[in-house]
């Protein structure tokens, strides 16, 4: 399993309870962080972001982009698409199945917490689906939860306890990078979140 979406963390799959959440660890800080020094839009780009979620990065982004939103929870869509109606288009979908049409026509992919939801055949699936949907000189950039070996006990146990079953070391995730794109660029990341975690971030280029 990939992802998992019984049990207690079942209750995560509502949009009212995930958003709740992730407010309560720290998420602003961290997708201050993801935009600023990670994916760093600049005016007028057009912007994928594939496991979009709710939306709610588009709080953290500039208003001159262009975004598309892609995620297979419905009813995160459907509340992006109501909380956020004139600021992108959102589309359900699993990376796994077809997409729409995106093949060439973005500056930018990204996918902030997605990877780790994904099992070895999908990430692959993923990386050279965005690899073609980019414009030259266009990049992929990512950030996930990551097996490290510094971090801490309380780090490992949260970590654990996500629905996503794929944390990968950054070793894995670079690997997977690689086999997609020629030039990848990999950074630890921590303290982002209220809770004792580490992420690990990629930036992939045509
Ligand atoms: C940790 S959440 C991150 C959401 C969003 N990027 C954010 O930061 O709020 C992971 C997201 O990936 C989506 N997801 C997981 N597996 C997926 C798949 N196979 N295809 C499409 N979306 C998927 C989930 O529905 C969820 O919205």
């Amino acid at each position: 399993m990939s992802h998992v979406s019984t049990g207690l963390r079942g209750i995560f799959e509502r949009s009212f309870f995930y958003n709740a959440f992730q407010k309560g660890v720290g998420r602003d800080r961290a997708f201050q962080y993801f935009v600023r020094e990670r994916l760093r839009p600049q005016a007028g780009e057009q912007l994928l972001d594939i496991g979009c979620g709710t939306g709610t990065i588009l709080e953290f982004l500039p208003q001159d982009i262009a975004y598309t939103g892609f995620d297979m929870n419905a009813d995160y869509i459907a509340h992006a698409r109501a909380q956020y109606a004139g600021r992108g288009v959102f589309v359900v979908g699993k990376v796994e199945a077809e997409y729409p049409d995106f093949e060439g026509r973005y500056d930018a992919v990204f996918a902030y917490g997605l990877l780790h939801h994904l099992d070895d055949a999908a990430s692959e699936k993923l990386f050279a689906d965005a690899a073609a949907w980019l414009k030259p000189g266009g990049r992929f950039v990512t950030m996930d939860p990551v097996w490290h070996e510094e971090a801490s006990a309380a780090a490992r146990w949260l970590i654990g306890k996500d629905r996503g079953q794929n944390v990968r070391s950054p070793e894995g995730y670079k690997a997977l990078a690689k086999r997609h794109f020629p030039q990848v660029e990999g950074q630890t990341v921590r303290g982002v979140l209220r809770i004792p975690y580490v992420h690990y971030a990629l930036n992939c280029r045509v």
